[in-house]
């Protein structure tokens, strides 16, 4: 006879098996590009940066593909180098151009290692974007320190995001000039205002997010905004996450564009949205295609430019179906720009598994989040962005939103 213990095992096995299967079932079963014998052939040497000229060709203007680097070197120095000669074409750097690293004393700056990246970049042949001239994260020990409203807005503001605009020069494709302004919590019909004040972070608030604000206004954007506009020939973006779907705060973005247009005379044709993408392979956890078109339509209207700035893309597990699924969702992030008409630079973020920001648990699943792995490897998404890229070089019409899964979408 069986004995309790058994029973009591049996049951969850079956339960465990159950609860298994419903995982899988919320990953779908998707189709790609690579299934078809000749995109995967055509996708083996992942040399996207000869399809990047013809890419650029049929947008009518330089497409920028890249990704971060971290000045000197990285440890995987070879490799590295390797990857932006043949596969990105494009560099942002990890963290060199942020506040702390460029200004670590009031006025005195070392301008060094932002310099460093944008010269790698250079003896790559590889194109640089700008990221970030102003954010909450990662300023450096004197802010906030004691300064008040108005020598933030008047002198701290303009100082800075001019010495290290102007330090970068002309080959910039576009500055971050505003980081993470807006709230998670924004709900419709938030002025632009509201929208900011109700993230609760410096310097609206103290630093420590107290209720003391150190502005009551836009005042510090405007500034930002205004002095960028004086020296960047570049695009001028204002950059964010968990954005590009259509919720409240994707309208707060269009509310603070338009904010920034009037009030600091910030022409359109001159601003750019970064999506910094830094989504998952779930539902729910990545903005699906149709709804990133939608929102780069919005502002192709408006005669502003979308980006795709930041992006990795954590899976739940590590295996095949996952891994398709990765692929499938990035594929159709990457056409989302490549077939809109004012996307032209698309960037991900951190070269590899190994040195992601993005770690396992936290809800980040078991991350591997980038696209080459631990070890360097291409992954199916590696091989499928090669694919996309052939296939728009080609000149074909742009196809299905693949994440969807095999019933919604067969890929010819
Ligand atoms: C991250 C870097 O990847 C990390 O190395 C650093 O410790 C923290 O910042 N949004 C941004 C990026 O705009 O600058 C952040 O980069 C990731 C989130």
């Amino acid at each position: 006879m069986t004995s309790p213990s058994t029973m009591v095992a049996f049951s969850l096995s079956i339960v465990v098996t159950a609860l298994a299967a419903l995982a899988q079932a919320q990953t779908p079963n998707v189709s790609l590009l690579i299934d078809d014998p000749y995109y995967y052939d055509l996708a083996q040497s992942l040399d996207v940066r000869s399809l990047l000229p013809f890419v650029s060709l049929r947008k009518g203007a330089a497409f920028h593909w890249g990704s971060t680097y971290s000045y000197p070197a990285a440890a995987e120095a070879n490799w590295t180098s390797e990857k932006f000669s043949t596969y990105w074409g494009h560099i942002v750097a990890e963290n060199d151009c942020k506040w702390y690293a460029t200004e670590p004393e009031r006025q005195d700056f070392t301008l060094s290692a932002c310099e460093g990246v944008s010269q790698y970049a250079a003896e790559h042949f590889a194109t640089f974007r700008g990221h970030n001239t102003f954010w909450h994260n990662q300023l450096p020990a004197w802010l906030p320190g004691n300064v008040t409203a108005s020598d933030l807005v008047n002198n701290v503001i303009p100082t800075h995001v001019s010495t290290v605009i102007k330090s970068l020069g002309w080959n910039v494709t576009s500055w971050d000039v505003t980081n993470e302004l807006i709230s998670d919590t924004a709900t419709y019909n938030m002025t632009s205002l509201e929208c900011v004040l109700n993230a609760d972070r410096w310097p609206t608030v103290t630093y420590d997010g107290g209720s003391t604000p150190l502005v009551t206004n836009l005042s510090f954007a405007y500034a930002a905004w205004r002095t960028a506009l004086m020296y960047d020939p570049g695009k001028l973006v204002y950059n964010d996450y968990s954005t590009g779907a259509q919720d409240a705060k994707t309208e707060c973005v269009f509310q603070l564009i338009a904010d920034l247009n009037i009030n600091a005379s910030i022409p359109y044709n001159r601003m750019g949205v970064g999506f910094q993408s830094h989504v998952g392979a779930q539902e729910g956890y990545y903005v699906p295609k149709a709804e990133l078109e939608t929102t780069f339509a919005r502002l192709a209207a408006l005669g502003v430019d979308a980006l795709v700035t930041e992006m990795d893309l954590w899976i739940q597990a590590n295996d095949t179906i996952n891994q398709r699924y990765q692929a499938a969702i990035w594929g159709d992030y990457l056409d989302a720009c490549l077939y809109a008409s004012n996307c032209f630079e698309f960037v991900n973020w951190d070269n590899r598994d190994d040195t992601s920001w993005i770690t396992p648990g936290d809800g980040h699943g078991v991350a591997m989040a980038t696209l080459f792995d631990m070890y360097g490897n291409p992954k199916p998404v590696t091989y499928e962005i090669m694919a996309r890229f052939a296939r728009y070089a080609e000149g074909a019409a742009e196809m299905c939103a693949t994440a969807l899964g095999t019933e919604s979408c067969t890929v010819y």
